[in-house]
């Protein structure tokens, strides 16, 4: 008989991709990221590793992020962060953009990168031109030892491990974690944010694990809206706020391996052009968590109802007021609104991973795509 094996299913650990696995490895990648940067008892966060960063953090004014591809979708996201703790303005940059502009930086900027292989090229040729314009150098990285992370002041390393997929997904959410934790850390430092409020955060962050596996018990649901929807020639994913980087990350996961055409559109905006696409074909991801920005969703969502648009909403436990609009539901547990967006984006992870899969598609390793991309 022959022994239908192999080192690389082995390391598959039973799952069918890579990606598949690394999914399902978010809480324990999360809990690694986080270990060691924050106390309960005192409500606070710290940063031990952080010197050259953390004595300057008073002279600093300013804060330029700039990745590339689903690392960039977690510094819109941690723009949120930063401006709402350390109330400090963030601008976010794709790499390839940032050094073919006129560029305000100086000593009282920190530019951040934010990378998973720490060997993308244009953030590393963006990392090169601010150093030399004097800000301060911090990266976010997955890979120790690698060229960002040596070019760097201070690293904030995500406890990821090595992830293999292509598509990236715990990396993602080990970044955005990292960010989460590292504006919290500022807020702290410059005395914007308070203990009560740092220990209300904190009580929230340490609930992830369990709300991220609350949504992956909802496999076999998506996997159901997967087949029913893998063959839709477009789609479009909305969100507002915190989650409409994660509207761009659900539609940049689907063009990736499941070369479905999808755009991700903040969901206000969708008046304003994408709404033209709307028809009884198309089908429409809306990110609507219990928020601030909730109603306004909701409102958006009745757009494209009254269009005859198809509508799979990802919302909150317990949501009444969708109920009757939308035609399929993924329910997530309650969290706060800065925090939705893990649940959220594990949702849209998991419909990408189904409909390249049921397409009988590369998973792990889709056409024309590179895990890091080394030239310009
Ligand atoms: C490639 C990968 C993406 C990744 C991007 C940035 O395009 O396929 O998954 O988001 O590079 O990579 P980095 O290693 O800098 O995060």
């Amino acid at each position: 008989r022959m022994i239908d094996w192999n080192p690389v299913m082995a390391e598959k650990a039973g799952y069918n991709h890579f990606m598949q696995k690394e999914i399902y490895e978010q809480p324990r990648a999360i809990i690694d990221t986080i270990r060691g940067n924050y106390s309960l008892e005192n409500s606070s966060v710290s940063f031990p590793d952080f010197n050259i960063i953390k004595d300057a953090v008073k002279d600093l004014n300013r804060i330029v992020i700039v990745a590339c591809g689903t690392s960039w979708h977690a510094g819109l996201i941690a723009k949120f962060y930063i401006e709402k703790f350390a109330k400090m303005p963030v601008e976010v940059d794709i790499a390839s953009e940032f050094r073919y502009r006129s560029l305000v930086i100086d000593e009282k900027t920190l530019f951040v990168a934010i990378t998973q292989s720490g060997e993308t090229a244009d953030t590393l040729s963006a990392l090169r031109v601010a150093k030399k314009m004097g800000a301060k150098i911090m990266s976010v990285c997955n890979v120790v030892g690698s060229s960002i992370s040596r070019e760097s002041d201070s690293v904030i390393y995500t406890h990821a491990g090595p992830e293999i997929g292509v598509a990236s997904t715990k990396a993602f959410t080990t970044q955005v974690i990292s960010l989460f934790m590292f504006a919290m850390f500022l807020g702290q430092e410059r005395k914007i944010l308070s203990r009560d409020e740092c220990g209300r955060y904190l009580a929230e962050v340490v609930r992830l694990p369990e709300v991220i596996e609350n949504v992956l018990s909802k496999d076999d649901l998506i996997l159901s809206l997967a087949k029913q929807f893998k063959d839709a020639s477009d789609f479009l994913y909305l969100g507002r706020n915190v989650n409409f980087p994660v509207a761009l990350e659900g539609a940049l996961k689907l063009k990736e391996i499941s070369y479905i055409h999808a755009e991700g559109y903040a969901a206000g905006e969708m008046k304003h052009g994408p709404i033209a696409l709307i028809d009884k074909t198309l089908p429409v991801f809306v990110l609507c968590p219990k928020s601030s920005v909730y109603e306004k969703v909701a409102s958006n969502v009745e757009e494209v109802k009254t269009r005859d648009g198809i509508v799979i909403a990802v919302v909150t436990e317990g949501d009444e007021g969708l109920k009757d609009i939308c035609d399929y539901m993924i329910e997530i547990p309650d969290i706060i609104e800065e925090l939705s967006v893990f649940p959220t984006v594990v949702a849209t992870q998991l419909f990408s991973y189904h409909c390249a899969h049921l397409l009988g598609l590369d998973v792990d390793q889709p056409r024309n795509l590179a895990k890091s991309v080394t030239v310009e």
